[in-house]
This record gives C-alpha cells, structure tokens and sequence, in this order.
C-alpha cells in the first residue's frame, strides 16, 4: 500500500532523507520510530504529496505521488504533528467544515460527523469549542479530521506526542480499532515504547536513514535484547545449584543471583519458559513466583541506532 524506493530530500544541504527505501503491505501497522529531526515528518509530508522528493519514487496505493494526488488524497488521510488551531469552532463545526471541504455531500454530512465523532469517543464534546478540549482529545479529534473521507492509509504523524499515559491509552485504543477495520496505518514516534505494542511491523530511522525495518520482536533480537524472567524462591538455600543449572541452558543468556530471587535473562522474545519452573523443581525450589520483566524497549532502540544492525 506504501512504497518508498530510493526516497532522497534535501532541505539546502541539510539531507533530511536518505535513500530510503520501505515498503508497507495491508493490514500493516507501521511504527515509524527515530529522534526528532530524524526525517519522519518529511517522509510522510512526501507520502501525502505535500513534499515532492529530490530522488525516488514513492505510490501510495501503486499511485506516484509525483502524478498523481488526487487519486493520493482521495485513499489516503494525514494527519501532521501539528493541528492547525480553529479556535472559534465547536468540534461538530470542525468536522463539518472538513466534510464540505472534502466535497461530502450536505445531506450526508450529519452522519458522516457522528460516525467519526463515535469512532473517537468525542460524541459528547460536539458542542465544546476546539480550543477548550484537552491534548488527547484534541489529537483524537486530529484523527477524527483524517477520517472523514473514509480513507484506506492512515499516515499519522506523532499522535501520542505529549499525551498523558491515560490519553495515551485512549490513542492506542483508537489506533488499534483502525487497523481491526482493515486499515493501514503508518504512525511515527520519537520514542519506541510509545506505540511499539500495537505495530505489527516497525521502522527505525536516524539521520535520514533507515536503519532497520521488521518486526518489533526481530528489532529485539537483533538488539540481542532478550526476555528477562524473574523467580522468587521460598527456599533461598536451593538458588545458587538453581542458577549453575540455567546457566549452562543454550536458552538462557546470563542468570543473576541475589538471595531467593533469579534474574533469568534468556536469548528470545515469547518462546515457552517452564524448562525454568521444570529446573527449579527438579533442583528442590519451592517457587513463589515466575514473572516475566518487561522488555526495555528504549535499550533496544539505542543498541540499534548505535549501528549494532550492520
Ligand atoms: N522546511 C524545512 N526547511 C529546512 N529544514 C527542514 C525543514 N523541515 C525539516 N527540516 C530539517 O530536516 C530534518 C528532518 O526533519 P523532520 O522530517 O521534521 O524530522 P522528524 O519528523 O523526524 O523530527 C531536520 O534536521 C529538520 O530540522
Ligand atoms: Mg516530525
């Protein structure tokens, strides 16, 4: 649905693509992670034929955003990273003003407003003027904006910037209810764990360029940032015997030790662990718990931007 070949834009010197190349099928979501100025709101200003690039060729829909933005405009919704400010409009006049301005017509507007205004949970601040909603809001009521046409490709620049963690939740609530509905959605972050979760495929850029485009759980992988397992032992006696047994697992990458508690630090994402609660017992562990840690995302992202991935 989104191809990007060989994509080059130069601001003056400043080369703010480079070379980029990616490619994103149906039922994708994309997560477009990298540090601010990194090039992902020119990638997606170049999608959107707001920006026309100096080298490549892009199509959204196998449509070439040199010729033809019409046809881009009509299948694709974007929405920038900054909402342009309506301030004496209610949310209902925003989005109707949108509807004329997409040429939807009069007398399918009303349900095309609500349909939108339900989808992102704003149906009871239709009356509220723009300037008096809150930040998530204000950013649903952004995507609210895109989807007005009914448009197949969501490029969603940095919607879950400066949210608080509940709007964030929202957001991610509402993102995923687009993909179920069968749409493509490119969404960029400047930070990785933001919306990681709910991607089914992320690209990582820096600099211009794209330093690595796959799965989430791949990204990790080759980060060699593996699961963490942590085992809380009744009997601390048995930890020392428990962790040399792990240690010497293929699957296990370091163990630490630190009274009744084991840090298992193991070499993949999401395989099957009671090989651990098998070796704990057979060792005379009485276990308390077994508790996945969380996957440091962020570490991941600075191994791979450091390079690790060449
Ligand atoms: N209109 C512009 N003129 C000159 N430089 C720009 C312009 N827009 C962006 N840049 C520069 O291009 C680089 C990429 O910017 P951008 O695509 O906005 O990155 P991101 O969205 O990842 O933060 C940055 O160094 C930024 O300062
Ligand atoms: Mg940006």
């Amino acid at each position: 649905m989104i191809e990007l070949k060989n994509i080059s834009k130069r601001y003056g010197k400043l080369t703010a693509v480079d070379d980029l190349t990616l490619s994103i099928g149906p039922g994708e979501v994309f997560g477009f992670i990298g540090p601010n100025g990194a090039g992902k709101s020119t990638t997606m200003k170049i999608l959107s034929c707001l920006l026309r690039p100096d080298e490549g060729v892009a199509t959204v829909g196998g449509f070439n955003v040199m010729r033809d933005g019409d046809e881009i405009r009509r299948i694709l919704g974007y929405m920038p990273d900054f909402l342009g400010v309506y301030d004496d409009l209610t949310v209902d006049e925003y989005l109707q003003f949108f509807a004329s301005a997409f040429s939807i017509a009069r007398s399918k507007r009303r349900a095309v407003v609500d349909s939108v205004l339900e989808l992102t949970d704003l149906t009871h601040k239709k009356n509220t003027m723009v300037s008096g909603l809150s930040r998530g809001m204000q950013q649903r009521l952004g995507v609210a904006r895109v989807l007005i046409h009914e448009p197949k490709v969501l490029l969603l620049d940095e919607p879950a910037s400066g949210l608080d963690p509940r709007a964030r939740i929202e957001m991610r609530e509402l993102l995923t209810e687009l993909a179920r509905m069968g749409k493509v959605l490119m969404v960029s972050s400047h930070i990785l764990s933001e919306l990681a979760e709910m991607c089914t495929s992320i690209g990582i850029i820096e600099q211009g360029k794209l330093l690595y485009a796959g799965s989430l759980e791949d990204a990790l992988i080759r980060a060699k940032v593996g699961e963490t397992i942590r085992v809380t032992l009744e009997n601390a006696d048995v930890a020392p015997q428990i962790a040399d047994r792990l240690e010497r697992d293929e699957r296990v990458t370091s163990v630490h030790a630190n009274g009744a508690v084991l840090d298992i630090e193991l070499k993949t994402i999401g395989d099957p662990h009671h090989f651990i609660v098998d070796q704990v017992i057979s060792a005379g562990g009485r276990l308390v718990s077994v508790v996945p840690r969380e996957i440091k995302l962020e570490d991941a992202f600075l191994t791979l931007t450091k390079g690790a991935v060449q």
